[in-house]
């Protein structure tokens, strides 16, 4: 924390702009602990040739007021793959900012805070893939990019919940093969199982976050909420989505709110998504049961500052391990068709 921030004048007419953004979410109260960072950070960031690439998770003044892209993780990962900037900022999860790492060797890639995990991630070994390879030779391994870039470097491609089916059915039209492994969240593959003729072989990770969702929590929102629409991230248990009027990424979900515009909506997934929405959508009446993600919540504007004013915590990948796990996004990349930007 910065104690010599002061919240003055020149402070507050710079960031009235970003205060109309997101005054339906955070009160007034509260403006001015946000704005000096808010306002210290963009001013910080082009003296830094940064950019700020922000998960959907990120909370409402991260992701409305410093952020330079928003999205999924697949958006994310494109962003980072195009952008010009020399610093890139992750404002998400270790694993993200280690894919903007593998993408740009040459860049400086920061996590605010190194200790924000994914219990998807940690799930799983390099050395238990190459166990999985054993076990079931010639079959493709295709890799959710929840997961480390030793992970990423035994597999042959990664998917992230936005093209996952895409991704899996044209493995195995290349590898002329009905069966494939995914791994390592056995709900997202459960999900993909559902939408497929292909025999998908899984891993037991979960994440700790959407695990917890229970069919019974579902029906308590539609018994509550007369007439609300049930939205729901495939990486929740498959009882759930059965229960669910839809399923999807992060971007799918907030895609499906713009089109769709339900009177009612429960976002079944992590606790910023619906505040970040609901301010793009200030008609639409929001049921807010949800579970945090304590990894996403490690990062905050404090931490963010002082990566920038420090070029910390740099995250680092073994060249050796960053080309072959290079090698499996861009083949993701490749497959996966560009979904729009929510900016
Ligand atoms: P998305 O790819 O849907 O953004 O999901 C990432 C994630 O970590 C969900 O828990
Ligand atoms: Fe990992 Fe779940 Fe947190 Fe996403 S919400 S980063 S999958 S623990």
């Amino acid at each position: 924390m910065r104690t010599d921030l002061q919240y003055t004048h020149d402070v507050a007419r710079r960031t009235e702009h970003l205060y109309a953004k997101v005054a339906n979410v955070i009160p007034e109260v509260e403006w001015p602990t946000h704005a000096v960072y808010v306002d210290a950070i963009n001013q910080l960031k082009p003296q830094m040739g940064a950019v700020i690439l922000a998960h959907n998770y990120m909370t409402p003044e991260i992701f409305n007021c410093v952020a330079d892209f928003r999205g999924d993780s697949l958006q994310l990962a494109r962003e980072a793959a195009k952008t010009k900037a020399g610093v890139i900022v992750q404002a998400g999860v270790h694993f993200m900012a280690e894919t903007s790492k593998i993408l740009c060797p040459g860049k400086i890639v920061l996590i605010p805070d190194p200790l924000a995990g994914c219990s998807l991630a940690a799930s799983i070994t390099g050395a238990d893939v190459q166990l999985l390879r054993e076990k079931y030779p010639g079959l493709p391994i295709v890799t959710y990019v929840n997961t480390s870039a030793e992970v990423k470097a035994e597999s042959d491609v990664c998917c992230t919940s936005s093209n996952a089916v895409a991704v899996v059915e044209t493995m195995a039209r290349e590898y002329g093969t009905d069966r494939v492994i995914m791994i390592p969240d056995e709900f997202l593959a459960n999900w993909v199982q559902g939408q497929t003729q292909l025999k998908i072989i899984t891993w037991k990770g979960h994440c700790e976050v959407h695990e917890r969702f229970t069919a019974q929590d579902i029906r308590d929102f539609r018994a509550a909420n007369p007439g609300v629409v049930v939205l729901a991230h495939p990486e929740c248990p498959p009882e759930v989505l059965a229960e669910a009027d839809f399923t999807g990424s992060t971007s799918a979900l907030i895609g499906y709110v713009g089109t769709k515009r339900p009177k009612r909506v429960v976002l079944v997934t992590e606790c910023s998504m619906s505040d970040n929405v609901a301010i793009e959508y200030p008609e639409i009446d929001f049921i807010r049961p949800c579970n945090l993600c304590p990894h996403m919540k490690r990062i905050t504007l404090p931490k963010i500052l002082r990566s920038l004013e420090t070029l910390t915590h740099r995250v680092e990948v073994d060249p050796a391990i960053g080309i072959r796990a290079k090698a499996s996004i861009e083949r993701m990349l490749a497959v996966g068709k560009p979904v729009r930007s929510y900016q």
